[in-house]
């Protein structure tokens, strides 16, 4: 069924586990994501950048989602992921996605705190969960051959989370701890002591961004410090694009997508497979 995160956030920060929130492209992805929590009985989230959710059509991936969604034994959640404006986020509710992530981490403070304050209002009164953003992460969802620095301007200040979230009233705080978008040579080192102080000061459910190529024993601190949705692209698209090529070299005069379509929806079951394991929602739907 198709449901509101946050009672699922609720019994993840009880349990100790958090709940694998994979972005989409494609119907094939979308399957693989919920037919593999299915498989291991877990809830799930699907989610879609603006980006994604406009090649897809809005109303197509929530249609879909809902369709598949109905028929599911696990608790699905649709949620719209770095929504950049009230107005995507307006059309996100009325397609009858359950959850918004409003990023306003590219304005200021002050009109950050101002939107996302709007959003919540918006959402909140249509039963939709709110995620809000504060510092920035940077980075793109794909593999980057350069190196990235994160700038210390970029980190969520605990002091300012703090005010963020009491005066937007948001359900979920996205976190600049050191996460960054994408996979780069380097992996990324989280800073456990500043997420320590946002945790002693902010009471409200932690999303970690930029899940791809963060250390397995990384994930699982951030976890055990509080993290209840771990967000998860790049890996995905990764993998869907080596499991076509793959199926290429083998056949390469295949021509029906529904024939080599599978190899790539297969390989992304792989890694959610990996990953709902690794953040311990397996068995909790
Ligand atoms: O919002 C999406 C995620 O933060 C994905 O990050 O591409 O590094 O997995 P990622
Ligand atoms: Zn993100």
């Amino acid at each position: 069924m198709l449901v509101s995160p946050l009672s699922l956030y609720k019994k993840a920060r009880k349990g100790g586990y958090a709940i694998g929130a994979f972005n989409t492209s494609n119907v094939e992805i979308t399957k693989a994501i919920i037919e593999t929590a299915e498989k291991l009985n877990s809830p799930v989230i699907i989610e879609t950048s603006e980006g994604e959710a406009e090649h897809q059509g809005l109303d197509v991936v929530a249609a879909e989602v809902k369709a598949l969604a109905k028929d599911a034994k696990i608790p699905i959640v649709l949620h719209l992921d770095h929504g950049k404006s009230f107005e995507s986020i307006g059309n996100a509710i009325r397609s009858g996605y359950t959850s918004v992530h409003i990023d306003g981490s590219e304005y200021n403070v002050k009109e950050n705190t101002k939107i996302t304050r709007a959003v919540v209002e918006l959402a909140h009164n249509n039963g939709v969960a709110v995620e809000g953003e504060i510092g920035h992460v940077a980075g793109a969802s794909s593999q980057h051959k350069a190196e990235i620095a994160i700038e210390t301007k970029d980190l969520t200040s605990p002091e300012e989370a703090a005010e963020f979230a009491k005066k937007t009233k948001i359900d979920t705080l996205a976190v600049a701890i050191g996460n960054i978008h994408g996979i780069y040579l380097q992996p990324p080192k989280l800073d456990f002591e500043r997420f320590g102080e946002i945790t002693a000061k902010v009471k409200k459910y932690f999303s970690l961004h930029g899940g791809s190529g963060i250390p397995k024993n990384q994930i699982q601190k951030a976890i055990s410090m509080g993290v209840v949705k771990v967000n998860v692209n790049t890996e995905l698209r990764l993998a869907f694009k080596e499991g076509i090529l793959h199926e290429f070299d083998i056949h390469p005069d295949e021509a029906v997508p529904y024939k080599y379509l599978p190899a790539g929806a297969e390989a992304v079951s792989k890694v959610v497979e990996g990953k709902i394991k690794l953040f311990g929602s397996e068995g909790k739907a």
